[in-house]
């Protein structure tokens, strides 16, 4: 549920490079709302879904280019628990919690341009939004630099310890057909293993080995050819499931995923800090406002979303860094995604 009356004044900046490049921000949800690559040919490519109107913004359920927090990704039970302490959350799928009940997607970010190729958003969440603890103040800037790298910093502070999780819900497609379906994008992905949910997209148990599964993107492989084939899959509709990335691939600072187009005419890699990315592959897009005026189809765009492993805030277990943020730290992650063509 919005957290906000929906209201057509939203502001909009534009980010440009000296490519010639451009990416749409909006102050709603600090969403990515178009991201148009120069391409040598003289093509002006869009490389992420959107939609045509904030109304159609305000109204679809997939969170399109949104920032997602104050913890992406799934929270079961709606609970949170830590040093012994419970604590209930707004429960919005199910009994869980999706995408931290929509708090940072779905309301009007302040946005400030800081440059041409710059813009930065701020965000004040009061003590107790969608049931978490403390007062949280949130920023996140977004730059795009003559690399055709849009480049994504999100920095944090609460006053009260709080998980936090920040990621991006762009959905990528890299073809020049707008109508198009990511199933013949090759997709790379660094990680070793995945986390198996269950029919709500919840963990139960641990991390599984990637290997002769149609989890293994190790090499690169279209994302048609093991889709749907998994028991794990079909428990959720295709890839919805987190990868635990290689932490050397993550401390060289090397690309971690990496999509290519049909044509293989463009490329996406994605950098960031974060333990684990998120593949989505938009089993549920059908029905989505489209910028052309129509609707998307499963699979018309697949998310990568950089974060911790689901359910974090209650599995001190997971092989990463904790999630939650104390009074007095600094939260920081970037995210990058450069777009370019293989062939020139
Ligand atoms: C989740 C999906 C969900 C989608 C849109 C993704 O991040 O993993 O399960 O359907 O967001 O809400």
């Amino acid at each position: 549920m919005p957290l906000t009356q929906p209201t057509q004044k939203v502001e909009t900046f534009t980010l440009k490079n000296n490519r010639g490049s451009e990416a749409t921000l909006l102050a709603w949800g600090a969403t990515l709302a178009s991201f148009k690559v120069q391409l040598v040919s003289g093509e002006r490519r869009e490389v992420v879904l959107g939609c045509d109107s904030i109304e159609d913004y305000q109204k679809q359920e997939a969170y399109l280019g949104a920032t997602v927090g104050r913890y992406a990704n799934r929270i079961k039970q709606a609970t949170i628990s830590h040093l012994g302490n419970a604590l209930s959350l707004t429960a919005n799928q199910g009994v869980h919690q999706l995408h931290g009940a929509d708090d940072f997607s779905h309301r009007e970010w302040q946005g400030e341009q800081l440059a041409n190729n710059k813009v930065s958003f701020t965000l004040f969440s009061a003590d107790g939004t969608c049931g978490y603890p403390g007062n949280m103040q949130a920023r996140v800037d977004y730059t795009l630099d003559d690399d055709n790298q849009l480049i994504i910093d999100y920095s944090a502070s609460v006053d009260k310890t709080c998980p936090v999780n920040l990621t991006d819900h762009s959905y990528f497609n890299l073809n020049a057909a707008a109508d198009s379906t990511i199933k013949q994008h090759q997709l790379y992905i660094a990680g070793d293993y995945y986390l198996p949910v269950d029919s709500e997209g919840i963990p139960q148990a641990g991390l599984k080995s990637v290997e002769n599964t149609g989890f293994d993107f190790r090499q690169a492989k279209t994302i048609a050819k093991d889709l749907g084939k998994d028991d794990d899959q079909k428990l959720v509709g295709g890839y919805d499931h987190s990868f635990l990335l290689q932490p050397a691939v993550v401390e060289r600072g090397e690309a971690v995923a990496r999509i290519v187009a049909d044509d293989q005419s463009l490329a996406m890699e994605v950098y960031t800090d974060k333990p684990a990315i998120q593949l989505y592959t938009g089993n549920f897009l059908t029905g989505t406002p489209a910028r052309s005026g129509d609707s998307y189809q499963a699979h018309s765009g697949l998310a990568l979303e950089t974060q911790y492993l689901p359910d974090s805030p209650n599995r001190p277990d997971w092989p990463h860094k904790s999630c939650w943020l104390e009074p007095g730290q600094a939260y920081y992650t970037q995210t990058r995604y450069r777009v370019y063509e293989p062939n020139n």
